[in-house]
C-alpha cells in the first residue's frame, strides 16, 4: 500500500463543508467532507452516469449542506455511507475512499495505485 494521500488540515476545512483534491495519475478525482472531528471521502463519480458531481470547486453539497448533490441530475445521497436517498439513482452508492484525521491532517489511506 503506498503513502497516505494528504489532503489539508483539518483546521483549514471548516465543519460542515467539502473539499475536491485530484488523485494522482486516478481515473477519477476525489472529494471530502468534514463532520466535526470526522471525515467522510468519496470518489469523484456519480452512479448515475459517471459525470463528476461538482459544477464548480468543491461545489458537493445541497444549501443546507446535509447532503452531498450531483450538479448533474439533482441526485442527493448521505453524507455518513455515500447512499443515494434522492434523484434517478435511489439505492446507489457513491464509491467510498477511506480517510482519517491525524496529527491534525485529513489523510486518505485508501490504496489509491
Ligand atoms: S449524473 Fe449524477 S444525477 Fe445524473
Amino acid at each position: 500500500m503506498g503513502e497516505p494521500l494528504d489532503i489539508c488540515a483539518l483546521a483549514d476545512l471548516a465543519d460542515g463543508a467539502a473539499k475536491g483534491f485530484e488523485i494522482p495519475g486516478g481515473l477519477y478525482d476525489g472529494f471530502v467532507v468534514r463532520r466535526g472531528t470526522a471525515v467522510h471521502a468519496y470518489l469523484n463519480t456519480c452512479p448515475h452516469s459517471g459525470a463528476r458531481l461538482d459544477w464548480k470547486p468543491d461545489a458537493f453539497l445541497t444549501r443546507s449542506r446535509e447532503l452531498i448533490m450531483c450538479s448533474v441530475h439533482g441526485a442527493i445521497f448521505e453524507v455518513e455511507n455515500g447512499l443515494c436517498v434522492g434523484g434517478p439513482c435511489v439505492g446507489r452508492s457513491l464509491r467510498p475512499l477511506a480517510a482519517e484525521v491525524r496529527d491534525g491532517r485529513i489523510l486518505i489511506t485508501s490504496d489509491l495505485t
